[in-house]
């Protein structure tokens, strides 16, 4: 079975653009893949964060992966820091990584934007420790949005660099690129997000979640309910799109155009249908959450297989990079 790696970082609330971006298809590849997945820690630390909350966002992050239908019998789930080689050959690939490919990052020229004050190391190495989470398991494919394409490419150039320079060990990885639509905030304009408080959490309760879809912006040039509007400019036709049947889809966009349903409507019709596949995760959370003990033994099998798995490849490039072993 060919192999996936993909990484999430713990910055809390998990939302219904993660949901649907990455977690729902990392659901769906477990049946067709041998799949692992990291709660990636050490990248979360590269920019300002907080210290009193980052262990348990680390948890809550693994447990609404769990939550969501990650089930450890068919994926291996586990903690970035719990298997350190991750670090180690980060250092080994740092020094085959030139500065410039690491400056011309789009992301990092982003957060050095928006972190004028910590431009550090870590942030710039932030794509190679991601090369290292993917190669240390070799793995084939690797599942992420349009805004990670750049981070998978450098790993295939450190791969091809590595390989060439120390003798072919790495596979270059392969993009699996998410063909979920991009969900917007409620606010209809920026990317759903925390940071943002534009968004819908995974586990909300189902009051809170109708509260925040009752007041999403829709089509802003549709204000009358007898004007017409246009799905294809309209967050909730988007969210519609990640949740509904084609039926339903072709429906509403008739319907829409013709101001024959209003924007109330058609959120109706969208809170019945993503009340149906979150419910079951919601439940399925308030159980783990009474038995904390299972989440952590389902993160310390991931990190002792993972691990294994980790050893074996830094042994074989130890010895490839001629490091002395005894
Ligand atoms: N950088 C990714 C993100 O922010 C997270 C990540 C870390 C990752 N390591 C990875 C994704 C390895 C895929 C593979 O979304």
């Amino acid at each position: 079975m060919k192999k996936i790696f993909s990484g999430i970082q713990p910055t809390g609330d998990i939302h219904l653009g993660n949901y649907v971006g990455a977690i729902r298809e990392w659901v769906h590849l477990t049946e067709e893949y041998d799949c692992i997945y990291c709660v990636v820690d050490y990248h979360a630390i590269t920019v300002e964060y907080n210290i009193e909350e980052l262990a348990r966002r680390t948890i809550e992050t693994a447990f609404v992966l769990i939550a969501c239908g990650l089930s450890p019998e068919k994926c291996k789930i586990f903690v970035q820091s719990h298997v350190p080689e991750h670090t180690e050959l980060t250092w080994i690939f740092n020094c085959i990584t030139p500065i410039g490919e690491l400056e011309r990052m789009t992301q990092f020229k982003d957060k050095s934007r928006q972190h004028r004050a910590n431009i550090n190391m870590g942030l710039m190495g932030y794509p190679v420790l991601q090369a290292a989470d993917i190669l240390i398991y070799k793995a084939d494919f690797v599942p992420v949005g349009e805004d990670q394409v750049q981070h998978v490419e450098l790993s295939r150039e450190v791969a091809r660099k590595f390989n060439s320079r120390y003798g072919t060990i790495f596979p270059e990885p392969q993009v699996i690129l998410s063909m979920a639509p991009r969900i917007l905030g409620v606010d209809g304009q920026s990317k759903m997000s925390k940071t943002l408080n534009n968004y819908i959490g995974v586990l909300e309760d189902e009051k809170d979640v109708w509260e925040k879809l009752r007041t999403a912006v829709t089509d802003v040039n549709r204000v009358r309910r007898t004007d017409k509007g246009n799905p294809e400019v309209c967050n909730i036709y988007t969210i519609h799109r990640a949740f509904s049947e084609n039926k339903m889809l072709l429906e509403i966009d008739r319907e829409c155009r013709s101001a024959g349903i209003g924007c109330i409507d058609c959120k109706k019709m969208l809170f019945e249908n993503v009340k149906k596949e979150l419910t079951p995760i919601r439940e399925r959370a308030l159980a783990l959450q009474k038995d904390t003990g299972y989440v952590i033994d389902v993160l310390k099998k991931g990190a002792q297989e993972c691990g294994a798995i980790a050893r074996k490849t830094m042994d074989e490039v130890r010895k490839a990079t001629g490091i002395y072993i005894p």
